[in-house]
């Protein structure tokens, strides 16, 4: 038995979600340029729970569902309010998702009916979530969801008390398209390997969440933003990557083991952070990405992944950056959920074994002795 580190290039599960060949995503055989261009994210999350796009009347069902379960249940919102004003806020997320658990009475069925209501009602309740969180945390009182809007005008309502422009709504809809689903990642898996235990969804999803949390996964666009803050300005770019390369230290939205030539989801979040960029008359973040960009490639040979233009994107669109990996559970609970479902559809528990590599044939030695 030899342990292929990482996993790298094993095939773990089967799936007809999403698919990664030649560089190109799609979801259901959807090409995500297509999806990015054309879809909303609700029928983005749609297509990947139910298989296919929806009808009209089918997206206004599914749009009702989402305002209707989109309020938290009272003692979490208290709870919420009790948790450090400086919590790490995916660990808030983490926190909270688990404890929705306590106050679903279906939380312990595994039938793909109730897991799949349970997936709109997590669709719906994890904005709301992080935006309360994001408010209470500046002394300010939560607001109860809007009806009838998008997720994405909702979250930026939410969490801003205003009426969101119709340029960040879309650009923020794209980015969660843009996000919804990517075969077998990193907290995707750990969402399949806990449901196939036969636990339950809000388990699998809090075991997602803790997964995505790190910086080489979902946390890696929060740490773009630092960098571009420590850069500071257009001038400071070169020396500080060169400086970076030189150390062989890792820049943080560059890489991906899957895609060696580019990450086809970088381009339209490149696209959008110029645009936002032109729109504010404010292009630095932007300018500072894109020669951060030309000397990463240039030099190593890296492209830039989803998280890269991102930072940039959420930045100019007003979002702290410690909302970045929240925003990417958000989007990241349609794949998740999928996933589950699918999971179950076909289960067989995930255990594989481990290459041994410690002592052998060693003796008990009685406490006293050692
Ligand atoms: C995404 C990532 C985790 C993939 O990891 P992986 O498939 O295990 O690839 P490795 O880390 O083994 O990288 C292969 C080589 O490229 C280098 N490399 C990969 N990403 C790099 C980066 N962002 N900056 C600098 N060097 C990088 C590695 O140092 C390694 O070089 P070596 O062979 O000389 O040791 C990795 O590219 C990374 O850490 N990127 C930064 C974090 C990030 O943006 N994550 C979001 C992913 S969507």
């Amino acid at each position: 038995m030899t342990a292929t580190k990482g996993l790298e290039g094993i095939v773990a599960a089967t799936s007809s979600i999403s698919s990664i060949h030649d560089g190109v995503l799609a979801y259901r055989g959807i090409n995500i340029d297509d999806l990015a261009e054309r879809a909303s994210f609700e029928e983005t999350a749609y297509l990947l729970w139910y298989g296919k796009l929806p009808t009209q009347t089918q997206l206004a069902f599914l749009q009702q569902q989402l305002s209707d379960f989109a309020a938290i249940p009272e003692p979490l919102l208290a709870q919420l309010k009790l948790f450090p004003s400086d919590a790490n806020t995916m660990a808030v997320l983490r926190t909270a998702v688990s404890a929705l658990a306590l106050y679903d009475e279906n939380a312990n069925d595994i039938s793909r009916e109730s897991n799949q209501i349970k997936a709109i009602k997590l669709q719906a309740q994890i904005p709301t979530i992080i935006a309360a969180f994001a408010r209470i945390r500046e002394g300010k009182e939560p607001l109860a969801p809007l009806k009838n809007v998008s997720i994405a005008h909702n979250f930026l309502y939410m969490m801003t008390g205003e009426e969101p422009d119709v340029v960040a709504v879309k650009a923020l809809d794209q980015a969660l398209v843009l996000h919804a689903d990517h075969e077998l990642n990193a907290s995707t898996f750990s969402a399949r390997v806990t449901i196939a235990t036969l636990s339950d969804i809000y388990s699998g999803i809090t075991a997602a969440i803790g997964t995505l949390k790190g910086p080489l996964h979902g946390g890696a666009n929060e740490a773009v933003m630092k960098m571009l803050s420590e850069i500071g300005s257009l001038d400071n770019v070169e020396p500080y990557i060169l400086n970076k390369i030189a150390n062989r230290e890792k820049i943080m939205g560059f890489g991906h083991r899957v895609y060696k030539n580019g990450d086809p989801r970088a381009k339209h979040l490149q696209k959008m952070s110029r645009q936002l960029g032109l729109l504010k008359g404010d292009s630095t973040l932007f300018e500072m990405s894109a020669r951060i960009e030309e000397l990463v490639t240039g030099q190593k040979g890296l492209r830039p992944n989803v998280d890269f233009y991102s930072a940039s994107v959420y930045t100019m669109l007003g979002i702290p950056s410690d909302l970045f990996t929240p925003i990417f559970a958000i989007s990241r609970l349609s794949g998740w959920s999928a996933h589950i479902l699918e999971q179950l559809d076909d289960n067989r528990i995930i255990r594989p074994r481990a290459e041994y590599t410690g002592l052998i044939n060693q003796k008990y030695i009685p406490i006293d002795l050692r």
